[in-house]
């Protein structure tokens, strides 16, 4: 399966190469398949704030990317360079509050800094390192793709229905994808029969990036508008709804994009499957419950305008772009460790001491 799935890889978003940081600006999509080089960690936290980059996976990325960027032009400029570097992981962590990823990415990038010994060459050191999370982090998604198809071929052999939203495939990863990286593999075990993607507004990451992405690949899919998802539900025979995640506390609540609780309350009154999927990066055991994440607010006028144009009457707007799912209304959670089945704190913390199972 690894190499099929290898071999159906199509898409990237993220090089690093000739010394700096190429992110394939998702703004543009699907229209548009434009190329920006990041040479500094402050334009790279812009990248992020703006979203030319998104995904949670994929902030982390190129967050760890961003700091080699900064140590160079730090150790350029003499000094403690060290010193200097925090206000490039600190320009970094204020770029985006919900996604635990980009912390997790910050953290490993600091310990890597602190392991540093008078014999390396740091900044070799910490290109190895945002190399070695971008890596694993494609491996992940490998196995997770595997682990969610056999679950989904376990529970039901035959052709499936599935529902999903916001987009979580190579655009928002290092490599497969995580919910979508489990449909594309279980289209390529033949248990698909179609996806509908939820268009996810205000931001249209279902309508522009994943069904692009789905479409690419010739996998049938519907764009719905995400007020539909409990309808399809009742009428269209749909027995999984798969997500990602941008961080999961320690009792297994799950904050995804905005949109998710809903569904996932839906999906419990059908007898629909829910299924969240997401590396081990995305969980935070530091939080007890998902009441303590802090949820992304963004610009009203995401949600007054369309394509620049004002299509609101002139009212405030409220624009929360996660929400939180709680745990009782998850069926599993699929990581690169394992399978939690009904998370709870006991099940989260046995499932953070396993090893990867790549
Ligand atoms: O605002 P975005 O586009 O960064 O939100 C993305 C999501 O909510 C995804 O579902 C999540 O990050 C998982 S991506 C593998």
């Amino acid at each position: 399966m690894r190499e099929r799935l290898l071999a159906a890889e199509k898409v990237t978003a993220i090089e690093w190469r000739e010394g700096a940081l190429h992110l394939l600006d998702q703004r543009l999509l699907p229209f548009e398949e434009r190329w920006l080089r990041y040479d500094t960690a402050a334009a790279v936290a812009e990248a992020i704030r703006s979203m030319v980059v998104r995904g949670a996976p994929a902030i982390g990325i190129s967050a760890a990317y961003a700091l080699v960027l900064g140590a160079q032009a730090r150790l350029a400029a003499g000094g403690d360079w060290q010193a200097a570097l925090e206000a490039d992981f600190q320009v970094l962590a204020d770029s985006r509050p919900t996604a635990v990823n980009l912390f997790w990415a910050l953290n490993r990038m600091r310990e890597r800094l602190l392991r540093l010994k008078e014999s390396d060459d740091p900044l070799a050191a910490l290109d190895a390192e945002a190399r070695a999370i971008h890596l694993s982090d494609r491996e992940a998604n490998l196995t997770m793709a595997q682990l969610g198809a056999d679950l989904i071929r376990k529970y039901q052999g035959n052709l499936q229905t599935l529902l999903t939203h916001c987009n979580t495939g190579a655009l928002a990863t290092g490599g497969f994808g995580t919910a979508l990286g489990v449909i594309r593999a279980a289209y390529l075990d033949g248990l698909v029969e179609r996806v509908y993607v939820d268009e996810t507004r205000p931001w249209l990451q279902g309508a522009r990036l994943t069904a692009w992405e789905l479409a690419n690949e010739g996998i049938p899919l519907s764009l719905n508008a995400d007020a539909a998802a409990a309808h399809l539900m009742k009428t269209k025979g749909i027995t999984w709804v798969i997500v990602g995640a941008d961080r999961i506390t320690a009792n297994g609540d799950v904050a995804n994009k905005i949109g998710t609780y809903q569904l996932a309350v839906n999906a419990m009154h059908h007898g629909v499957r829910f299924m969240v999927v997401a590396p081990s990066s995305t969980i935070d055991m530091s939080l007890a419950s998902g009441d303590a994440i802090v949820i992304e607010e963004r610009d009203g006028r995401e949600l007054l305008e369309l394509a620049g144009r004002r299509v609101a009457a002139d009212v405030p707007a409220v624009n929360p772009v996660f929400d939180v799912t709680p745990a009782d209304l998850i069926d599993f959670i699929i990581t690169e460790k394992g399978i939690v089945e009904r998370p709870d704190t006991a099940k989260m913390k046995r499932l953070m001491c396993r090893k990867r199972l790549h």
